[in-house]
């Protein structure tokens, strides 16, 4: 659910991995890093050190019996705050990837094949995840209307406010409706580039009048990529290390669209915080695409991607193909039946 600085959180827990665990033996590039000893505080508010101190608890995703995202999903884009058709056009682009009109047109390795390894997740019935992802509607709220700094409570209140709107307010669609507010990079949020890039949840009845799954992610373009972008900027605590370029050549949003995937995965298989997690803890689950964070390739661990593919027109490193010859660079995600983070692009599949 939170979405955090990759490597520092990765190599805790890849240090912390117990050798008998079925777990790939990613590389730990920097073993003294300082990022440890100097973000202790940040992980302990973030509840990271519980989670990740145990580590066997790590692989132990479990099921706890609620209900995963069955039914069809419909996307609705809340744009917060100032976009441009160009950005846009990426992040819509990544929704309509993932299960494309036309799955003959999109070259391997795809969003949509990424996909499937969050449709390996099932219900209680045996339903899966569903295959079908969709663009729906899609609401401006270009006035910022709940201001520059939000909260995780006044998120709720953007929400209201865009499917009671006076003007084409968003479908109300608590089966397969997920609200995707996306705020512009001068948009302020709680602990966003301390720890957070993304989260999801669902609206209170309270607050919404519907318990509605949604997520948000904040554009960290010239406010912290370093953090929420990685690896299109990395932050001066890795040295020598060189930032990707990105395949859209907007590294704020070219980063957001790795956490809208994160974000998506996790909310299709965990939408009640009921259904798959890790860790004993339900106030700070460790869910499907926590587990992965910072792994986009084979070999991918501790601040390394793993093995990228280059575009050679743009030079762009991305790992996934979309609709229209779109390019992405999109996280890994759990595989419960290897035990580990898998995605299309792998090496050795
Ligand atoms: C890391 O620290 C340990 C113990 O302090 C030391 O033995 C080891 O050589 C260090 N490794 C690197 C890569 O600096
Ligand atoms: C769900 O999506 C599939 C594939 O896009 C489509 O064939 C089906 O009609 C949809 N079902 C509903 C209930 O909308
Ligand atoms: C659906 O989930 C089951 C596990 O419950 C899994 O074995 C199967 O491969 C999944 N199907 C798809 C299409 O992913």
């Amino acid at each position: 659910m939170r979405h955090a600085i990759p490597f520092v959180l990765l190599l805790i827990f890849c240090l912390s991995i117990p050798a008998n665990l079925a777990w790939r033996p990613w590389p730990y590039l920097f073993p003294n890093s300082s990022a440890i000893s100097g973000e202790p505080d940040t992980e302990r508010e973030l509840g990271a050190s519980k989670k990740y101190e145990g580590s066997s608890e790590f692989v132990h995703l479990r099921y706890h019996m609620g209900p995963v995202l069955t039914a069809n999903i419909t996307v609705h884009p809340i744009w917060y705050g100032t976009w441009s058709p160009a950005q846009k056009r990426v992040i819509r682009a990544f929704i309509r990837s993932i299960s494309p009109v036309d799955h003959a047109a999109v070259h391997q390795p795809s969003v949509s094949a990424w996909w499937r390894t969050v449709r390996l997740y099932s219900d209680r019935t045996g339903s899966n995840i569903t295959a079908a992802v969709c663009l729906g509607a899609e609401k401006n709220d270009r006035r910022y209307s709940h201001g520059k700094e939000l909260t995780r409570l006044s998120v709720q209140s953007v929400i209201r406010t865009a499917v009671t709107a006076r003007n084409r307010p968003l479908p109300v669609n608590p089966r397969g409706g997920f609200y995707l507010l996306l705020t512009s990079s001068d948009v302020g949020m709680e602990d966003f580039c301390g720890n957070v890039c993304g989260f999801h949840y669902f609206t209170f009845p309270s607050v919404v009048g519907y318990t509605l799954p949604y997520a948000w992610v904040g554009n960290s373009g010239g406010r912290c990529a370093e953090v929420c972008a990685y690896p299109f900027a990395i932050p001066s605590y890795v040295p020598g290390r060189r930032a990707e370029r990105a395949p859209n050549g907007d590294v704020g949003v070219d980063g957001m669209v790795s956490v809208i995937g994160h974000e998506l995965a996790e909310m299709a298989s965990n939408p009640l915080i009921n259904a798959w997690y890790a860790g004993g803890d339900p106030s700070f689950p460790t869910e499907i695409a926590d587990l992965c964070e910072g792994i986009y390739g084979t070999g991918g661990g501790g601040s390394y991607t793993g093995q990228l593919l280059v575009d050679r027109r743009s030079g762009g490193s991305y790992n996934l193909n979309g609709v229209g010859g779109a390019k992405f660079l999109v996280q890994w995600i759990w595989n419960p039946y290897l035990n580990y983070c898998s995605g299309p692009n792998a090496l050795d599949k």
